[in-house]
C-alpha cells in the first residue's frame, strides 16, 4: 500500500456501483492501510470506542456515574468550525454570493487532489454511510461520509442513522451524497499517532454545490468533520431546497402543548451557542401547569410544503451535538438527563472520579480538575476548565422531552417561526412581524454577537441572516428571495417573530431571566397565532404590552425592566438601521425588492 497499491476494498455490502467506484477511487487517492464499512451495530460501537480509548483519543468515564461513556480532548488549535476555511465552490461566482468564500470548482479540485493524495497512509478508511431523517421515508436524503477517523465514525452513529439498513435502502442503484473527510494526518513508516490527529497548516471545508459533493480535510471537530450536519444537512440541502422548493434551515423544532390541549410545532432560528438546544428543551415553570413543551429538534429543520397547504418540518438529524457550558439542572434538566449515558464528550473536564464537568453545570465547581488541555484545575486559578465550545453527542432518543412524532416521516406543521440572536442592546424580547415579508425582512437582518462556536473573535455583532450566514450553500440574496417565493406558494404562512433573550442591564448582567422562563414568550406566541393574545402595533412589529403576557409566579422582575428589555429605542435603532443597510448593499443586485422596500418603511420612521 505504502508504494502506491490500491488497498483491499475491505467488505461491502453493497452493490451500487457508484458506491463502490467511489470508494475504490477516494481509496486510491488517499492510500489508507485498509477500509472499514461501517455496519451501525452496537458491537462496531463498542469495539471503535475501545479503540480509541487504546490510541488515547477518548477516555472511559467511570461506569457508576457516567455509564457509557467517553470524554475526547481535542487539539488546542482544533476546537470548532472555521468559517474562512468554508468555501462553497459554485461554477459561477456569484452563485455562493458575497457572503461565503468561492474558489473556482476546477482550481479547488487541484488544491484538494494534492492535500488527499496519500493522506490516509497508515490509517484506516472508514465507510460511513448514513440517512439524513428516517431510513427509507421520502423526505431523507442519504449521504455516504469516508473518513479516516474512528472518532468521527462513532460520533455520526448517535448523530445520523448510519450503517447497513442504509445501504440496503440505498440498493444497487440509490443516490447519495458523496463527503471525503480526512484528519490530514498520514503516519509515515515508524511514526506514532497522536491522539488527536489534525492538520495545523491545512483546513479546508469545502462544498461542490452543482455536484452535491463536499471535501473536509485537516479537521476532526465537530461541524467540520460530522459531515451530515452543517456541510451535508444545511449547504447542500439548501441548494436542493432552492432547486426543488423547500427549506434547509438552521432552525430547532419544538412542539408546545396548552392547557386546553392545542398543540402546535414552532421553529427557532439562533445563531450557533445562542439557545437553540435550551429552548428545544424548555421546561415551563411551574405556574405553567398543564402546558407541556416537547423536542423535535434542536438544530436543523429541513421544511417542506405539505398537502394541506402548511409547510412540514423534520429534524433530518438522530442526535444532538449541544455545547455543555451554561447546561445543567438549573437551565436545562431535559438536557442534563439526556446525557447521563451513552454519550461523548469532547473539552469538557474531567473529575478526580472520572466524571465530567463544565461551567454552569453546578453552582460550586469541584475543588479539583482536571480541564480540557489536560492541565490540572482549581477554582481560581483563571482558566477555563472546559473549552467554552465543549460539547457532547448523544442520541436524541435519550431525551425526556423528545416528541412522540420526532421521526415521523410526514414531519409536523409549523405554526410560528422565531428567529433570534444575542444582543445586548437594541433588539425588543419579541416582536411579530405583521406579514410574511415583514418576518422576512427581520430574519434577513438578523444580528447576533459572535459566540466560541466558531474560531475567531468572539462577542462582535455581525449580520447572521436567518442564522445562516456560514450555513447557505448558494447566494444570499436569492436565498431570501426563495424564502419570500415561499410565502407566496403556501396557503397558511406561519406567523413569523423575532426574540432577544440578551439584553443586558448597565450592570452588564443580562435582565430577561431565560431557560425555562422564556415561555412567557412562547405563550404568547403560540396565542397570537391562535388570535388569543393582545399586541400593539409599533414601527418594527407587534409587540406585547406589559399586561400582554403572564407573570404569573415571576417574582422580582418588574414592570420597570420589562420596559427596559421591551422598548424601543431611537437612538439605538439609528445606530442599527445603517447596518441593514449595509447587509442590503453587500447582497447588492440581488437584494430582493421588498426588502429595499421594508428597510426604507423603517428608515422613515424610527429615524
Ligand atoms: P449550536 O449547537 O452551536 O447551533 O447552538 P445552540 O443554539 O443549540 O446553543 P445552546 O442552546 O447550546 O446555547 C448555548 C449557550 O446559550 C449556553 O451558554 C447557554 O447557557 C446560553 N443560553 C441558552 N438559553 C439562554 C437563555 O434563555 N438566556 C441566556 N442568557 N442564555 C441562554
Ligand atoms: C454550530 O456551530 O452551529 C453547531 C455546532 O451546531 S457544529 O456542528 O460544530 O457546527
Ligand atoms: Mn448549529
Amino acid at each position: 500500500m505504502r508504494d502506491g497499491h490500491t488497498p483491499a476494498p475491505g467488505a461491502a455490502h453493497t452493490q451500487n456501483r457508484r458506491l463502490l467506484q467511489w470508494v475504490a477511487d477516494i481509496a486510491a487517492l488517499t492510500q489508507p492501510d485498509r477500509i472499514h464499512w461501517c455496519d451501525g451495530s452496537e458491537a462496531e460501537y463498542d469495539r471503535l470506542c475501545a479503540e480509541l480509548v487504546a490510541a488515547g483519543t477518548l477516555r472511559k468515564l467511570n461506569e457508576a456515574l457516567r455509564p457509557n461513556s467517553y470524554l475526547a480532548l481535542s487539539d488546542p488549535s482544533d476546537v470548532a468550525r472555521v468559517e474562512d476555511r468554508t468555501f462553497i465552490c459554485s461554477k459561477r461566482q456569484q452563485d455562493a454570493g458575497p457572503t461565503n468564500n468561492w474558489v473556482d470548482p476546477s482550481a479547488m479540485r487541484d488544491t484538494l487532489k494534492g492535500l488527499f493524495a496519500g493522506c490516509m497512509r497508515g490509517r484506516t478508511m472508514y465507510v460511513i454511510p448514513f440517512s439524513m431523517g428516517p431510513i427509507g421515508s421520502p423526505i431523507a436524503h442519504i449521504g455516504v461520509e469516508i473518513s479516516d477517523s474512528a472518532y468521527v465514525a462513532v460520533n455520526m452513529r448517535h448523530m445520523t442513522r448510519m450503517g447497513a439498513a442504509v445501504l440496503s435502502t440505498l440498493g444497487d442503484d440509490g443516490d447519495f451524497v458523496p463527503a471525503v473527510h480526512s484528519v490530514g494526518a498520514p503516519i509515515g513508516p515508524g511514526e506514532t499517532d497522536v491522539a488527536w490527529p489534525s492538520n495545523k497548516q491545512h483546513k479546508y471545508i469545502v462544498h461542490f454545490p452543482e455536484d452535491r459533493e463536499i471535501w473536509s480535510f485537516g479537521s476532526g471537530y465537530g461541524g467540520n468533520a460530522l459531515l451530515g450536519k452543517k456541510c451535508f444537512a444545511l449547504r447542500i440541502a439548501s441548494v436542493m431546497g432552492r432547486d426543488e422548493g423547500w427549506l434547509a434551515e438552521h432552525m430547532l423544532i419544538l412542539g408546545v402543548e396548552s392547557p386546553a390541549g392545542v398543540k402546535q410545532y414552532v421553529t427557532a432560528a439562533f445563531p450557533s451557542a445562542c439557545g437553540k438546544t435550551n429552548f428545544a428543551m424548555l421546561i415551563p415553570p411551574p405556574a405553567f401547569a398543564g402546558w407541556k413543551v416537547t423536542t423535535v429538534g434542536d438544530d436543523i429543520a429541513w421544511i417542506k410544503p405539505g398537502p394541506d397547504g402548511a409547510l412540514r418540518a423534520i429534524n433530518p438529524e438522530a442526535g444532538f451535538f449541544g455545547v455543555a457550558p451554561g447546561t445543567g439542572y438549573d437551565t436545562n434538566p431535559n438536557c442534563m438527563e439526556s446525557i447521563k449515558r451513552n454519550t461523548i464528550f469532547t473539552n469538557v473536564a474531567l473529575t478526580p472520579e472520572g466524571d465530567v464537568w463544565w461551567e454552569g453545570m453546578t453552582k460550586e465547581p469541584p475543588a479539583r480538575l482536571t480541564d480540557w488541555q489536560g492541565q490540572d484545575w482549581t477554582p481560581g486559578c483563571g482558566r477555563p476548565a472546559a473549552h467554552p465550545n465543549a460539547r457532547f453527542t448523544v442520541s436524541a432518543s435519550q431525551c425526556p422531552s423528545i416528541d412522540p412524532a420526532w421521526d415521523d416521516p410526514k414531519g409536523v406543521p409549523i405554526s410560528a417561526m422565531i428567529f433570534g440572536g444575542r444582543r445586548s442592546s437594541t433588539v425588543p424580547l419579541v416582536t411579530e412581524g405583521a406579514t410574511w415579508d415583514e418576518g422576512v425582512y427581520m430574519a434577513a437582518t438578523l444580528g447576533s454577537e459572535t459566540t466560541a462556536a466558531i474560531v475567531g473573535q468572539v462577542g462582535v455583532v455581525r449580520r447572521d441572516p436567518f442564522a445562516m450566514l456560514a450555513f447557505c450553500g448558494y447566494n444570499m440574496g436569492d436565498y431570501i428571495a426563495h424564502w419570500i417565493g415561499m410565502g407566496r406558494r403556501i396557503a397558511h404562512p406561519p406567523k413569523i417573530f423575532l426574540v432577544n433573550w440578551f439584553r443586558k442591564g448597565a450592570d452588564g448582567k443580562f435582565v430577561w431571566p431565560g431557560y425555562g422562563e422564556n415561555m412567557r414568550v412562547l405563550k404568547w406566541i403560540v396565542e397570537r397565532v391562535e388570535g388569543l393574545a393582545d399586541a400593539t402595533r409599533t414601527p418594527l412589529g407587534y409587540v406585547p404590552k406589559y399586561s400582554d403576557l403572564d407573570w404569573r409566579g415571576l417574582d422580582g422582575f418588574s414592570q420597570d425592566a420589562y420596559q427596559s428589555i421591551a422598548s424601543i429605542d431611537r437612538d439605538m435603532w439609528r445606530r442599527e438601521l445603517p447596518m441593514h443597510e449595509e447587509l442590503l448593499e453587500k447582497l447588492g443586485q440581488t437584494t430582493p425588492a421588498t426588502l429595499r422596500e421594508r428597510f426604507q418603511a423603517l428608515a422613515g420612521t424610527l429615524t
